[in-house]
């Protein structure tokens, strides 16, 4: 062969290479509304940055009459490329390869680019769309599985890592994802389920369809498996680059700084009026975060999933920040088990990647019942406490109206290592609200009076003795337990300040192999 046929055998390995399982397999992935491996790989990175990897590698298996189902790259496509400028690993399964399915082969591919983010101290980002283990290999394709699986664990809280489900993801399939920092899943054409209908109507007689079992809406809203629910792949593939972008390449690094015209010093007039009189009224803490945040912008995550409180991104004075924010809009803001276990995961991703945390209150206490104690919200309410109590990044709190009881203790208190406490006016910072408190401390003497009406009053004036005593923010900050009580309108300004003050914050946590943070 001269060297030109050689170059040509290249170029013609290559594009039969990229058509996967074939023209048939991709025009089935199409007509699904799906895109390829490789087309989603193009849609993600920056123009013309992949660098693929392992494009001549076959499987092994000679099971099944595999030696005559063989295609060039196997079931997954894997490399890197830039996202803004910045390094990023990926891996993307193929469907059109034996449905995706995991082998041997595979997954040393996928490890290798693990390997080198690793290395490099860079993003890894993977897109599963497969039917699990390939069934032909065996205890081989269950080893790959599992090679993957320490991967994802070694590199938990070292580099980002990110899972985007385009398709079926059964079995084995499920745990790398769930062992990365953000799962995000299509509303069309995507599952995640260990066992799939069929097996769960075998074992259980339970009759569920598809949707309903692993569904991208039940994983968002009911299981919290995924942090985003998407309409399409696209706006899944733009999302993973906005969601980098607050990120780190890894935890030895900072978030890049993107600065913008939004002046540190604005005043939003909005915020002094945004608090009701009526302390049992509702207003929508999304409004407070969208104004204190650079341009408005706020990344939610987990956004269908325990709406009583809320976790995201914004920037503040074009430094990354994560915000961990009350929603007295929703069940009053109270903390259940789902709620805690939500932002104590937020927290946990935020201190491990160096982004610092504001945490905004407006907390009524935990919910009260057998339901949520037999759920184990000690154990939950705990998760969270332990997530502040550990992390080392700065911590800013904002006390907008209710901080009550083992809740106030929990939401970054300063015994909690808080950097900085404020409170609005508005605040009451106490161990209970007035009329719960009222009823356990006069409740002996109320009984006496026998006339309705007198025994109200005498509540009425008791309640309101202790409202002027406790519901205010005075008493914490004559402990010092809060630094300043601030005027609403002045909040971006006092917490950008309070971050850029927090820079050079240095602190550590006594040596030791791990703690024990309650699951
Ligand atoms: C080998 C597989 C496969 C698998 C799909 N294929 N899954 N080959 N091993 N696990 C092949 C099919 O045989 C078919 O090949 C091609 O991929 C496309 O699959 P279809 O079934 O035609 O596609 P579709 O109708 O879209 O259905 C997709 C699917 C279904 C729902 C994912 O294929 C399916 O149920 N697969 C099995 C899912 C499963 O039970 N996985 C668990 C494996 S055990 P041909 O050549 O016929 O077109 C596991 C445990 C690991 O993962 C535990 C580790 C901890």
């Amino acid at each position: 062969m001269s060297s030109q046929e050689k170059i040509k055998k290249l170029i013609d390995l290559r594009t039969e290479a990229k058509l996967g399982g074939g023209q048939k397999r991709v025009d089935g992935q199409h007509a699904k509304g799906k895109m390829t491996a490789r087309e989603r790989i193009e849609a993600l990175l920056d123009e013309g940055s992949f660098e693929e990897f392992d494009m001549f590698v076959t499987h092994r298996c000679t099971n099944f009459g595999m030696q005559k189902k063989k295609f060039m790259g196997d079931g997954v496509v894997t490399g890197h490329g830039t996202i803004d400028g910045r390094v990023v690993y990926v891996f993307s399964k193929d469907f059109t390869v034996l449905g995706g399915s995991l082998s041997e082969t595979m997954a040393m591919k996928i490890c290798k680019v693990m390997d080198m983010a690793m290395k490099v101290g860079a993003p890894i980002i993977g897109i599963n769309d497969s039917g699990g283990a390939r069934i032909q290999e065996g205890v081989t394709a269950l080893a790959g599985y599992a090679e993957i699986f320490q991967r994802n664990i070694e590199a938990s809280g070292v580099v980002p890592q990110i899972s985007a489900i385009f398709g079926p993801c059964a079995g084995g399939d499920v745990y790398s994802p769930a062992l990365t920092d953000f799962i995000m899943m299509t509303e069309q054409n995507s599952y995640m389920f260990v066992t799939g209908p069929k097996v769960v109507k075998t074992v259980t007689g339970e009759d569920i369809t598809v949707e309903d079992l692993g569904g991208a809406h039940v994983h968002a809203s009911k299981s919290g498996v995924s942090h985003f629910e998407l309409e399409n792949e696209e706006e899944g593939l733009l999302l993973i680059r906005k969601l980098l972008s607050y990120m780190p390449q890894n935890n030895l690094e900072e978030a890049p700084i993107v600065s913008t015209g939004d002046p540190i010093d604005r005043m939003d007039d909005v915020l002094n009026t945004i608090i009701p009189d009526n302390p049992n009224m509702p207003y929508d803490m999304k409004e407070v975060i969208h104004t204190l945040a650079d341009d408005g912008e706020f990344l939610e995550v987990h956004r269908n999933y325990a709406k009583n409180i809320l976790v995201g991104f914004v920037r503040m004075g074009g430094q990354s920040v994560g915000v961990v924010a009350n929603q007295p809009s929703f069940l009053a803001g109270v903390l259940d088990c789902d709620a805690s276990r939500k932002a104590a995961r937020f927290v946990r991703f935020c201190d491990a990647f160096n982004i610092p945390l504001l945490t905004l209150v407006d907390v009524p206490g935990f919910l009260p019942g057998s339901g949520q104690e037999y759920a184990g919200i000690i154990t939950h309410g705990a998760k969270l406490m332990f997530a502040y109590g550990e992390a080392t990044v700065p911590k800013i709190t904002v006390t907008l109206r209710k901080s009550y009881g083992g809740a106030h203790d929990v939401m970054s208190c300063k015994q909690l290592k808080s950097d900085l406490n404020y409170a609005w006016p508005s605040a009451e910072i106490a161990v209970m609200g007035a009329k719960g408190a009222i009823e356990v401390l006069e409740g002996r003497a109320m009984s006496k009076i026998e006339d309705p009406e007198e025994r109200k009053k005498y509540a009425a004036e008791k309640e309101n003795e202790y409202t002027e005593k406790f519901s205010n923010p005075y008493n914490a900050a004559a402990h010092g337990y809060i630094d300043d009580v601030i005027e609403p309108r002045n909040s971006r300004f006092r917490i950008i300040r309070g971050f850029q003050s927090l820079q050079t914050k240095k602190t550590s946590l006594p040596p030791k192999k791990h703690g024990n943070i309650p699951l």
